[in-house]
C-alpha cells in the first residue's frame, strides 16, 4: 500500500454551514430585493450540475483557462520557481491544477499542496487522485470557507495562493478589495498570487454561457432553492421560478436571477418565516464579474500586490495573472 502523505482538515462542519446558511437566508429574503449568496449552490447536486456546465458548448471559461493553464504552465512555473507551497482555494476537484502541479514540481520547487473548498467530498476525492499521481508532494486538505481561511496560514515555506475559474468574480467589489486585503496581509513579501479570471468580451458570448440550450444552468440556478428545502426545511417549488442571466454592462458583469412566475408563499421551517413572492419578482442568486486587465492589475496595485505578469488566451476571453506581495 502506497503511503498516505494527504490530510483533510474539516475547519468547517455541516453546522457552521447551516449556521451560515441561515443568516444569510434571513438578511438575503427579507429585505426589499431580495437575494442569495452564490457559495449555495454548492451541494453535491450543484457541484455535479457545476462539473456539467463546464462541458456545454456555451460555457467557454472552463476549456478557455484549461488551454491557457496548459500553454503557459511552464512560463509560470519559470515565474513561481522558489514557491514550495501552493495553496489553491475553492479547489473544486483540482481538476485544472494538475496543469500547474506538473510544472511547478518539475520546473520548481514545490514540496505542498493545500486545496481549500467548502465541499469535503471533493477534496477528498481530489487528495486521493494527487496523492496518487505525485507522490512526492505532500496534500493537506482544508473544509474551510476561503475568506476566513486567509489569516490563518501556516507561516514558512515560500507560498503561492491560486485562485482559478474565474471565482474571484462572483465577489462584490468591495468583497473582493477586502479579498485581496486579507491575500497582502496572510503573505510574505515576495510571495505570490494566481488568479484566473473572465475578461470583458462580447455579450453574446458571455449571455449564453449563463443560459445555456440545454438548460442547465437553469437546473443550477434553482439547485439554490433544493438546498434550501433540505437544510431548512423550506418548500420552495423550484419549477416555478424562471432562470434569468442578464449583462448588467454598467458594473460588468452577469447576473444571474429566478424570478417567480406567480404569486408565491414558501414557508422555511428552520427559521419559523414565511416569504411572499409576486408575481415577476426576482431573487438575485449570482454575481460574475468580468473584468478588464487594466482595471485589475490597478485594483491588485492597491492592495499592494504587485502584477509580475499576464497572460490571456487569443480571444482576450480569460486570463491568468500572476502578482506578488510588496
Ligand atoms: C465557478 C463561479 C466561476 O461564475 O462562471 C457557472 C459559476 N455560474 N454558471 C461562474 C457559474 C453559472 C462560475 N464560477
Amino acid at each position: 500500500m502506497a503511503e498516505i502523505t494527504h490530510i483533510v482538515d474539516v475547519q468547517l462542519t455541516e453546522e457552521d454551514l447551516s449556521d451560515a446558511l441561515r443568516a444569510d437566508v434571513l438578511r438575503g429574503l427579507t429585505g426589499p430585493r431580495k437575494w442569495l449568496p452564490s457559495k449555495w449552490f454548492y451541494d453535491a447536486r450543484g457541484s455535479k450540475l457545476f462539473e456539467a456546465i463546464t462541458e456545454l458548448p456555451e460555457y467557454y471559461p472552463t476549456r478557455t483557462e484549461r488551454t491557457l493553464l496548459r500553454h503557459c504552465a511552464d512560463a509560470i512555473a519559470a515565474a513561481a520557481a522558489e514557491a514550495g507551497e501552493l495553496i489553491e482555494l475553492g479547489s473544486g476537484s483540482s481538476e485544472k491544477t494538475r496543469l500547474l502541479l506538473t510544472a511547478l514540481s518539475t520546473h520548481g520547487s514545490l514540496k505542498s499542496y493545500l486545496p481549500q473548498d467548502v465541499s469535503e467530498s471533493a477534496l477528498r476525492a481530489a487528495a486521493e487522485w494527487i496523492n496518487a499521481e505525485f507522490p512526492a508532494l505532500a496534500v493537506h486538505g482544508v473544509v474551510s470557507d476561503f475568506t476566513s481561511m486567509l489569516p490563518g496560514l501556516p507561516r514558512g515555506g515560500r507560498r503561492i495562493i491560486v485562485l482559478l475559474g474565474g471565482t474571484i468574480g462572483n465577489l462584490t467589489p468591495a468583497e473582493r478589495s477586502e479579498f485581496f486585503r486579507c491575500v497582502h496581509d496572510g503573505l510574505e513579501p515576495g510571495e505570490q498570487l494566481l488568479l484566473g479570471v473572465g475578461l470583458v468580451t462580447d455579450p453574446a458570448v458571455m449571455v449564453p454561457a449563463y443560459d445555456d440550450a440545454a438548460g442547465v444552468t437553469a437546473e443550477f440556478n434553482r439547485n439554490i432553492l433544493r438546498v434550501l428545502n433540505n437544510r431548512l426545511g423550506a418548500d420552495f417549488e423550484p419549477d416555478r421560478f424562471a432562470h434569468i442571466a442578464v449583462w448588467d454592462a454598467e458594473h460588468e458583469w452577469i447576473e444571474m436571477r429566478l424570478e417567480a412566475t406567480a404569486d408565491m408563499s414558501v414557508t422555511i421551517a428552520d427559521l419559523d418565516l414565511v416569504v411572499d413572492f409576486t408575481a415577476g419578482e426576482q431573487l438575485r442568486t449570482e454575481i460574475s464579474a468580468k473584468f478588464r486587465l487594466a482595471g485589475l492589475h490597478a485594483e491588485l496595485d492597491a492592495a499592494r500586490l504587485g502584477v509580475q505578469h499576464s497572460w490571456t488566451d487569443p480571444d482576450d476571453r480569460f486570463a491568468l495573472v500572476l502578482a506578488a506581495r510588496r
